[in-house]
């Protein structure tokens, strides 16, 4: 039913749609477009022609880094972010790395839920870290992949 794919350009707009529906802090859409040109390696998840979510990482040495993950609303909870999720994992291991990093709100229960589905582990706390209207600690978290 889901289908993974690499972004195109021509993606942007519809995966910055579902950043504003879904980030209380969205990236804006220019973060979009410098994290598409400096490289970051992003993923896109469609359901039949519809983009339902997306997913961007950074390798650095043998560490990737998650920077972003979304799935539209209406299509969350049935699946979506666990595809995209493993094709990281495998890219990543493909590409050297042995470890994932991520950093999520504490306030995220779902992300935190969804994340130690995957064998995460909580490596520290940012204490307000996100700062403004939805302010934040940061969990940093680590998987070895
Ligand atoms: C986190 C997110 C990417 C997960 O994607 P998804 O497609 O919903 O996840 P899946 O359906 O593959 O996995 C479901 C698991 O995620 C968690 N989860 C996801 N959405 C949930 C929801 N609305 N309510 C409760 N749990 C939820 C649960 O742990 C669930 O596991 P379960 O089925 O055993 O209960 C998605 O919920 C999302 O886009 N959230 C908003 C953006 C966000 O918070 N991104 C992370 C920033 S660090």
């Amino acid at each position: 039913m889901f289908k993974i794919s690499l972004m195109n350009h021509s993606d942007l707009e519809e995966a910055y749609k579902i950043e504003l529906e879904t980030n209380p802090s969205p990236w804006s859409k220019d973060n979009f477009l410098s994290s598409f040109e400096v490289g970051h390696k992003s993923l896109i998840c469609r359901c039949n022609k519809e983009i339902v979510g997306f997913l961007i990482f950074s390798l650095i040495k043998k560490e990737s880094h998650l920077l972003n993950i979304a799935v539209l609303k209406k299509w969350q909870n049935k699946g979506a972010g666990t595809i995209l999720m493993n094709v990281f994992i495998k890219q990543s291991k493909t590409m050297g790395a042995n470890r994932a990093l991520l950093e999520v709100r504490s306030k995220n229960k779902n992300a935190i839920d969804f994340y130690n589905k995957f064998n995460f582990i909580k490596d520290a706390v940012r204490t307000n870290y996100y700062t403004g209207i939805n302010f934040d600690d940061a969990v940093l978290m680590s998987l070895d992949i």
